[in-house]
């Protein structure tokens, strides 16, 4: 979507759309009145007969006249505790309904406040994009324009275009996961994901590294090599490097499975295709450095990517065989489809070579999380308090919510192994905390936050502002987190 600003009267506007986000009780300014006066008091008809009520999500379509905006988008925010959230969702919701609607181009006016421009942009973007690269185009005679821009109108210009600037920047990080995350898994394989982070890297000035099988013996990473030997596709280990600041880097783990059928340990039929969403861990690591490039961010930010493919094969690793892995420690493999911790856990210990200042890794992880959360907030667990905290705000700000999880000593039973150091699955019981309390084995050295998006980063229903489908999480999390050290 491109976007430009604008200071003009919204009487004024010659576009097919103009979207009004409005709060719960808002009052209409002096922009939306004298709109409202040039429609004839159309806006404020609707509102005082109550056909319109503000509600969250709630829209009311009207029709211009014959000077000024096409047409008219009421798009309701509810009582508002938090606006760049509302502003946010709002804009999803307009440009969906652009794309609808087929509306080429949406204005969209707000009095800015709180950086609700940069809010507004993420929507726009996140709500016009559709995926449609593995289908047939309709035939012209029955396609609508596509919504590829959007006017923001701005008293302000100059501080308006800031804004936008680093929306577009978060927005196109975002759609760079939720396109990965929408490929299958025949075209995104490991060595996609290795050709989209070199592309990334070049445009950007990033250093990359991609280790493959063979390097990935030489550096003894038997856990994540269990995994990737049952499929003849070669493993990429990816390492992205943002360096524009000083001191230790930031360091973002992303678990790459492009498809998981369970391995030896076979899933049931029913909704494995979903399985190739289990590298949005990855697709949000190459989404979040695609915004920190954009955004040019003076910090040191690695980004690191685990991708395999978890299939069975004669070659498999099975039940009973045990792992050594990156660290060293000895790993009994119980359950072949409890890979993504095994597959993280030597790029965890790898990732001790960059001395980091915290590492957060975001992996498509359990089941046992979606029982817990549904689809409305990620699992959250670390070792250090502090940074848990700090992801959590991150997450908050970025209305991607986390929610945390303990990780006590008692938990470790779970994992205690009679014939190696620790097992790879507990079982049913705390299937989320099991699994974290693995990685927490890997990752004594540094300050360490671990994201489950099982439930976040993928819905199988459609989420009124996003379709069903990825939805980019958590790469908001990630560059609200980097900035957030930006000093
Ligand atoms: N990728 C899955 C997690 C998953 C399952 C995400 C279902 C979304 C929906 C992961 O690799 C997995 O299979 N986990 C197992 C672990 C178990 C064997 C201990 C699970 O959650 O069932
Ligand atoms: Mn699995
Ligand atoms: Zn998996």
């Amino acid at each position: 979507m491109r976007f430009t600003v604008r200071d003009a009267q919204l009487r004024s506007l010659d576009v097919p759309l103009l979207a009004l986000p409005l709060a719960k009780g808002a009052k209409l300014d002096d922009a939306i009145t004298g709109l409202d006066d040039a429609l004839g008091g159309a806006i404020s008809r609707v509102i005082d007969r109550r056909d319109f009520r503000f509600g969250r999500d709630e829209t009311m379509h009207l029709v211009g006249g014959a000077k000024g905006p096409q047409r008219i988008l009421l798009v309701g925010m509810g009582a508002v505790t938090e606006l760049p959230g509302a502003i946010r969702r709002a804009a999803m919701i307009a440009a969906r309904f652009a794309r609808r609607t087929g509306a080429a181009e949406t204005a969209w006016y707000h009095p800015d406040a709180d950086g609700a421009i940069e809010q507004a942009v993420v929507g726009l973007s996140m709500g016009a994009w559709e995926y449609s690269e593995t289908r047939t185009p309709p035939p012209d005679e029955e396609r609508r324009p596509a919504p590829d821009e959007a006017v923001v109108i701005a008293r302000d210009e100059k501080r308006a275009k800031g804004q936008v600037d680093t929306g577009v920047a978060i927005a196109e990080g975002m759609l760079v996961a939720r396109r990965l995350a929408m490929l299958p898994g025949n075209i995104c394989t490991p060595d996609y994901l290795a050709d989209t982070g070199r592309e990334l890297a070049k445009r950007h000035g990033m250093k990359i590294t991609v280790l493959g099988r063979k390097e990935m013996e030489e550096e003894g990473m038997g856990s994540f090599l269990g995994v990737a030997q049952g499929t003849p596709q070669d493993p990429k280990l990816i390492a992205l490097e943002h360096r524009r600041g000083s001191g230790r880097p930031i360091v973002l783990v992303g678990k790459g499975l492009c498809f998981d059928s369970g391995g030896i340990s076979i899933k049931p039929a029913q909704s494995m295709e979903l399985m190739k969403f289990d590298m949005c861990g990855a697709a949000a690591v190459l989404g979040a450095m695609e915004a920190i490039g954009r955004m040019e961010l003076k910090v040191n930010v690695v980004g690191l990517i685990g991708s395999t493919t978890n299939m069975p094969s004669g070659t498999a690793f099975k039940p009973g065989d045990v792992l050594k892995s990156h660290l060293g420690k000895y790993i009994e493999i119980v359950n072949t489809d409890a890979e993504g911790r095994l597959v993280l856990c030597d790029v965890l210990s790898w990732a001790r070579r960059y001395e980091p200042a915290a590492v957060i890794d975001a992996a498509t992880l359990t089941g046992a999380c979606v029982i817990a959360l549904g689809h409305t907030a990620s699992g959250v667990f670390g070792n250090d308090e502090a940074l848990v905290q700090e992801v959590l705000g991150a997450g908050k700000r970025a209305s991607e919510p986390g929610w945390p999880f303990p990780l006590w000593e008692d938990f470790k039973e779970l994992i205690k192994s009679d014939v190696a150091d620790i097992k790879n699955s507990g079982g049913r019981a705390a299937g989320a905390i099991a699994a974290a309390m693995f990685l927490k084995e890997f990752t004594e050295s540094y300050p360490w936050v671990h994201l489950d998006i099982a439930g976040t980063a993928y819905s199988e229903t459609d989420l009124v502002a996003l379709p069903k489908g990825a939805t980019g999480v958590p790469v908001g999390t990630f560059v609200e987190f980097v900035r957030g050290r930006v000093s």
